[in-house]
This record gives structure tokens, C-alpha cells and sequence, in this order.
């Protein structure tokens, strides 16, 4: 799917985010099974990440996240009347994480629900809060996008163990003056979900003593096809989007990848002839944060003040299904309140 923006200027008005409190080392995970500091450093550029508590779930990073971005946007809760969770950690399969913070936060006018698209899940989210905006059926969105995958990582198994780590963010979206929203381009390959998946608990595998024993509540990945997988679409969808919206490359201002692995990123930018000065790394304090990556990278920039109105900013996720998607904004600054 790809499409620019149909002229209706909608924007990101308020952005929160949360990772708990927890610091886990590459020195603490070299404790717990066999690798090394050095070894996670040189292959994936993370040197701790965020792990929550057992009692910590999804919907407990989101709302702080959410009530930060609601407040930056001026809005009382009831005005927010749409809610998309972007995730695969959701606090339970039914009800949903959106059902679940609408009812905390008070945003009693919101529709609300969880989506899946994987580590890609914010970014799928954005476009369809974005649709939904300038088709007329919302005025106020809230996307959300956060896991908590340590909850599902394998802890003895070192080749996912390192790479992940929890956390979510959450942004509002509004109609704005002018700028926002250039395009988004999206895009599916169930054909590679094998190669990043969690093989039980859903309808094809339900829980049962087998499975747990079988250790299939874990998350198994191909990380080599996973690698090639995703140095490829980082710079196709990309391409694409800024082709579809009539920008080039030496325009974008901000680059904001998902975080999985540095060296992911690095050959990415490179690729696309993005230089480094202009693009957000944070993998090494979080981890793969899966939803939360791209947020949490956005509360970064704008904590540097790279985020600055009229700056262009190239966002790309990729993950499970496999799937991958981008968006293309002109930054703009505060909301109508
Ligand atoms: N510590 C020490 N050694 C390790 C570790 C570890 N944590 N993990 C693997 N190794 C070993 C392997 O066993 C292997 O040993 P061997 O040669 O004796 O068999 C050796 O290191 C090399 O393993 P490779 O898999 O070839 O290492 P590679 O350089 O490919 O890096 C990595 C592995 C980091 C997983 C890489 O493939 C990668 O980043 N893949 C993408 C993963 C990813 O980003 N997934 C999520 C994206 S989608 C989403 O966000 C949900």
C-alpha cells in the first residue's frame, strides 16, 4: 500500500514515552547465559536495554506515555476519540490494551483497539490513524506503541535473548494549519513469517503442558534471513515513500529507523545516502523495543531538538509477518488544544 497525503494537513501534536525502570547490562545477560559484552556490542551496537518487572505489563508503560501526550497536546481525555495500540504484547488477548487504557485514562468518547503488524506495528498504526483523521470518522487520535518482549524471550536462549527490550510511546494526532503528514508506504510478506514468529498460544497452537514443555511460548527467529530481510526493505520502502511524495533524499532532515540492531541502521543510512548527523540511534540504551522503538526515537530527537516545525522526517519500521512500513511528515509543533 502507498499513497500521499490527500491534502486534509494532519500532524503528531503530543508525544510521550515510557521503558521501565529496570536496567539490564550486556554485563548482567553475560551472568545469565553464555555470551559477552563485547560480543553484543560488536553485532548489534546495544549495551543495556529496559526489562520490566513481572508485575509490569503493556497497559503500564502505555498510560503514563499516553497522559504525556495527551497534556503536550493541550486535550482532556474525552476528546481523544480514537485509540490504536500497535503491538504483539498486548496485556492479555482479549480485551485489548486500547479497551483497557481508554477506560484508564477517562477517554470515554474514544473507539479503541489493539493492532498487529509487529516491530512495524506503530508505523501501521500512524497511517491508519492518519486515514481515519482525514476521512472525517476521528478528530483526535492516539497512537500507541509498545511491547514488552521480555516477557516472551527465551532467557536461555542468547541468539534473542540480547536483542530486545521493553518500552512504549504514544503520540496524538490532529488536524494542523499546514505541514504534517506527506505519505506513508506499507507493505506485507507472509511468505517470511516463519522466520520471526511465536509458535503457540494462539488458535493454531493453544497453550496446553506440551507446548509450554516445548518451550513454543518463546520467540524463535531466523536472525541471519531476519538481517537480510530487513537491510533490504529499510531502503526500498523508504525509496518508495519519498518517490510517492515527490521528495528526495538530500531533503529528508530527520531519519528515524527502527531500532533493531545498529549495524542494521548503519547499512541502511548508508544505502540511502542519510548522513549520520541526521539519524536518531537509541538501540543501544533500549534494545529492540518492537512497537516502541520508533516513538521512543521520536521522544529522542525531539529531546535533542532535532524535531524542529518544517524539518522533514523519514520514519521506517520492519518486523514480524514480515512487514514493513514508512511515513513521511513535516514536523510541526504544538496542538490546538
Ligand atoms: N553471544 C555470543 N555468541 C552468540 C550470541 C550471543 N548473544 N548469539 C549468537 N552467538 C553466536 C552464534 O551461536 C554463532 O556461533 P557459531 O559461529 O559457533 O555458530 C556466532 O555467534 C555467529 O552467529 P550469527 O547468527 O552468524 O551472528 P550474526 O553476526 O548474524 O548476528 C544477530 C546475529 C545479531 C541476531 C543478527 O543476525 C541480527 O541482528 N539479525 C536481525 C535480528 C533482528 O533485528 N530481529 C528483529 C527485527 S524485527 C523486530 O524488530 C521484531
Amino acid at each position: 500500500m502507498i499513497g500521499s497525503a490527500n491534502g486534509v494537513a494532519i500532524s503528531i501534536t503530543g508525544l510521550g514515552c515510557r521503558v521501565p525502570e529496570r536496567v539490564v547490562t550486556n554485563d548482567d545477560l553475560s551472568t545469565m547465559m553464555d555470551t559477552s559484552d563485547e560480543w553484543i556490542r560488536e553485532r548489534t551496537g546495544i549495551r543495556e536495554r529496559r526489562i520490566a518487572e513481572p508485575e509490569e505489563a503493556l497497559s503500564d508503560l502505555c498510560l503514563p506515555a499516553c497522559r504525556d501526550a495527551i497534556g503536550q497536546a493541550g486535550l482532556r481525555p474525552e476528546q481523544i476519540d480514537l485509540i490504536i495500540v500497535a503491538t504483539v504484547t498486548p496485556d492479555m488477548a482479549f480485551p485489548s490494551t486500547g479497551a483497557i487504557l481508554a477506560d484508564q485514562l477517562g477517554a470515554t468518547a474514544a473507539a479503541a483497539y489493539d493492532l498487529s503488524a509487529g516491530c512495524t506495528g506503530f508505523m501501521y498504526a500512524l497511517a491508519q490513524g492518519y486515514g481515519m483523521l482525514a476521512g472525517g470518522l476521528a478528530q483526535r487520535a492516539l497512537i500507541v506503541g509498545g511491547d514488552v518482549l521480555s516477557k516472551l524471550m527465551d532467557w536461555s536462549d542468547r541468539s534473542t535473548a540480547v536483542l530486545f527490550g521493553d518500552g512504549a510511546g504514544a503520540v496524538v494526532l490532529e488536524r494542523v494549519a499546514g505541514g504534517g503528514f506527506l505519505g506513508f508506504e506499507l507493505g506485507a510478506d507472509g511468505s517470511g513469517g516463519p522466520q520471526l514468529y511465536l509458535p503457540a498460544g494462539g488458535s493454531r497452537t493453544p497453550a496446553s503442558a506440551e507446548s509450554v514443555a516445548e518451550r513454543m511460548h518463546f520467540v524463535q527467529m531466523n536472525g541471519r534471513e531476519v538481517f537480510k530481510f530487513a537491510t533490504r526493505v529499510l531502503v526500498s520502502s523508504a525509496e518508495a515513500v519519498l518517490a510517492e511524495c515527490g521528495k528526495t533524499i538530500d531533503e529528508v532532515d530527520v531519519y528515524v529507523p527502527h531500532q533493531a540492531n545498529v549495524r542494521i541502521i548503519e547499512h541502511a543510512r548508508q544505502k540511502l545516502g542519510i548522513p549520520q548527523e541526521k539519524t536518531v540511534v537509541d538501540v543501544d540504551r533500549y534494545g529492540n523495543t518492537s512497537s516502541g522503538s520508533i516513538p521512543l526515537a521520536l521522544a529522542d530527537a525531539k529531546e535533542d531538538g532535532r524535531l524542529q516545525a518544517g524539518k522533514l522526517v523519514l520514519m521506517t519500521g520492519m518486523g514480524a509477518g514480515l512487514t514493513w512500513g514508512s511515513g513521511l511528515i513535516e514536523w510541526t509543533d504544538g496542538g490546538s488544544g
